[in-house]
């Protein structure tokens, strides 16, 4: 790749809030992405839900068409509010083009702009950690299912405080999967 192409890869990329006109192609993205009904179905369960946070479900647009989606969720690490992030879906045919890494940078830049203290995610050990993400036991934050291991991760944010632990709650929607 010479320079000229890198630079026409990420400036290609534009993130934004979802819109209303946006829940088709978000639908889409999530079915093919994942290839299934899951985790499309999850992200309408959680609009429709008290956790949805509009600021923080974006898109990626590449040339006007979207071709990637993330949304962090209303959760909480005992009693205190913290984020659940997911889905996070890329458009198969743009796959390990940067979307994703735009979308993540978006979301939790966002998050941390609402002074949100804590993102926590359960996902592929090799992708998050460059996000910041680590074992989310090793901050004292536990899972509902011990199993989930070392997926289970979470990304303190600027206002993060070492006495926020405990057991960690995804938004309702979450739990019916
Ligand atoms: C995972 C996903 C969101 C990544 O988005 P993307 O736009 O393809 O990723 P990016 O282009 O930003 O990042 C590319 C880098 O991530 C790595 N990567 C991509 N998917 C990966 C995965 N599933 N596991 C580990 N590494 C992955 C690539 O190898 C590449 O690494 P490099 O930079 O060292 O070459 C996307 O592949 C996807 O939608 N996958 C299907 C749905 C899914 O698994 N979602 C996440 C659930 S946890």
């Amino acid at each position: 790749m010479n320079a000229d192409t890198a630079c026409a890869r990420v400036t290609a990329v534009l993130v934004r809030r979802e819109q209303a006109a946006d829940v088709p192609a978000i639908a889409e993205i999530h079915r093919a992405a994942f290839k299934g009904e899951v985790e499309t179905n999850l992200v309408a369960e959680l609009r429709a839900s008290g956790a949805w946070l509009p600021e923080l479900s974006m898109v990626a647009e590449l040339d006007g068409r979207i071709v990637g989606h993330v949304v962090c969720t209303r959760a909480h690490v005992g009693d205190v509010p913290a984020l659940g992030l997911g889905p996070l879906g890329v458009d198969p045919t743009v796959q390990k083009s940067g979307v994703g890494t735009a979308l993540m940078h978006a979301v939790l830049g966002a998050a941390d702009a609402l002074n949100e203290p804590v993102v926590v995610l359960l996902g592929h050990t090799e992708y998050y950690p460059r996000f910041g993400f680590a074992p989310a036991t090793s901050f004292g934050i536990t899972p509902s299912v011990p199993e989930w291991g070392n997926h289970f991760q979470a990304r303190p944010l600027s206002t993060y405080e070492r006495s926020i632990r405990g057991p960690f709650a995804y938004a309702g929607p979450f739990n019916d999967l």
